[in-house]
């Protein structure tokens, strides 16, 4: 047995009091979970403490908490490791962000994460007229969507969505993980609708900035930016679908730069964007209206010198052998008869994908 101090955060908002942090010391075993502690301080301390749980055992994703200041399952964190992580010896437990606070550790799932996973219409719709017999499934189409598919909705990439803090309307990263395990299945019959209402819709999988912040916190792998990254891929590359937020036209103004300059030239990604992915066709009278409503970003960009009008003439580039190299990633990329999704998931080694 050891002692471990948990400090928790609490919340009443009967009480109209603010939120407060409490500390109680548990005995238990290194190995034991953080859940566990809670219920041990419930239980001897304060029966009134807030915490949902159900399985225990990290497969139901009831009791997403922040530990430390990261997302995860307290029914999946070793009360030893969560002390050698701690700041001073003291497991630090809250509820997870970006969702309201009902009481204590628990959120209000159903405000946020289930409301944006209902939105992505959650269940396959079969293709016609449906076999006597089961479907037959390619093994590599079920390879492609198993990554999705492990999410327990825990909630953990939602707290942390970098996106949806600024964006509250943003779809976010479990309901499009949820989204392309039907736009990867090739038993769905709305691939094409599923992916132009995401594409089309301004919250939607271009409202992405691709911080990384859901692919940590996931406890399963989910990986839920690479999923948003594939619905992508689907609509841009195999759809060719234009959206009116010229998500689509940007992201292709990024991969044309960094092919042409080796790095991304600021300068020139706006009028890219908006104009088309070759210098000449950058100001194309069709995009001056998008391009307008962009004026305020780009004047704060010119004001904080992050473009300046020198380097739309000049634009900074790597070195010409350098530049080769990262041609020669374009090449063997493109030059492939078929795109390759990473799925770290099944494969994990990358000679799978060589
Ligand atoms: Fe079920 Fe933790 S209690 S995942």
């Amino acid at each position: 047995m050891a002692e471990f101090t948990l400090r928790l955060r609490r919340y009443d908002p009967e009480s109209g009091d603010a939120a407060y942090w409490e500390e109680h010391t548990v005995e238990l075993e290194p190995h034991r979970s953080v859940l566990e502690g809670i219920l041990q301080a419930k239980n001897r301390y304060d029966g009134s403490i807030g915490i949902r749980c159900s399985c225990r055992a990290a497969i139901c994703g009831s009791c997403g908490v922040r530990i430390n200041g990261q997302p995860d399952l307290a029914c999946h964190t070793h009360l030893g490791r969560a002390q050698k992580r701690s700041k001073d010896g003291v497991i630090e437990v809250e509820p997870m962000g970006n969702m309201p606070v009902i009481k204590d550790l628990i959120v209000d799932m159903e405000a946020v994460h289930w409301k944006k996973i209902r939105r992505v219409t959650p269940w396959l719709i079969p293709k016609q007229p449906v076999p006597e017999r089961e479907y037959i499934v390619p093994r590599e189409n079920m390879v492609d969507v198993t990554q999705s598919m492990a999410c327990i909705q825990c909630g953990a990439c939602v707290s942390d969505c970098l996106s949806m803090e600024v964006d509250p309307e943003f779809i976010g990263p479990a309901a499009l993980a949820k989204a392309y395990r039907f736009v990867g299945d090739p038993r769905d019959d709305q691939h094409f609708e599923r992916l132009e209402d995401l594409a089309e819709d301004p919250h939607g999988i271009y409202d992405c900035t691709h911080c990384f912040a859901c692919i940590d916190a996931c406890p399963k792998g989910v990986a839920p930016m690479s999923q948003i990254m594939r619905l992508r891929r689907r609509a841009g590359n195999d759809f060719h679908i234009e959206d009116r937020n010229n998500g689509e036209r940007h992201e292709a103004a990024f991969v044309s730069l960094v092919k042409q300059y080796g790095l991304l030239n600021e300068a020139e990604l706006l009028p890219r964007s908006y104009g088309g992915d070759t210098p000449l066709a950058k100001f194309k009278p069709s995009a001056a209206a998008e391009l307008a409503s962009s004026l305020p970003a780009i004047a704060k960009a010119l004001l904080r010198r992050k473009v300046t009008p020198a380097a739309v003439f000049k634009p900074h580039k790597l070195p010409a052998a350098d530049r080769k190299a990262v041609k020669a990633i374009y090449d063997e990329v493109e030059g492939r008869d078929e795109r390759l999704e990473f799925n770290i998931y099944i494969s994990g080694r990358d000679e799978d994908l060589l």
